[in-house]
């Protein structure tokens, strides 16, 4: 069961240490069981407004595939995020080629991160 470790700069008091329930868990559903306040609107992915930045806990371990969603790469790409050198990298390997994901599209797996936000 991963450990997904909420932070941010404007939320110190709200550092929270949650173990998700299951493998099909949104962040952002991970985060409203938790009471972490991320900012969100749609929980579609379409707004961008739930924009966090996930950073594995062990850098030394492989990353697990965890693409982005079709949405995700659509809202990143207008955010500026995440380049098409990027998007075609990702497509060959699998794994998110950054550390930008939407919280209410990122289901988490079998590995522990960091989740900070707000990120902008
Ligand atoms: Fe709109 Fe996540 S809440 S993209």
């Amino acid at each position: 069961m991963p450990l997904i470790t909420f932070s941010s700069p404007l939320h110190k008091d709200k550092t929270v240490y949650a173990a998700a329930g299951s493998h099909t868990q949104t962040i952002l559903q991970i985060a409203k069981d938790n009471h972490i306040p991320i900012d969100f609107s749609c929980s579609d992915g379409e707004c961008g407004t739930c924009l966090v930045k996930v950073k594995r806990i062990d850098p030394k371990k492989p990353p697990l595939a965890n693409p982005l969603t079709e949405r995700e790469i659509k809202v990143l790409k207008e955010l500026g995020k995440i380049t098409q050198a990027e998007i075609d990298q990702m497509m060959v390997d699998d794994i998110a080629p950054n550390e930008w994901r939407l919280a209410c599209q990122m289901v988490v797996r079998d590995e522990d991160i960091l989740v900070e936000y707000p990120s902008r």
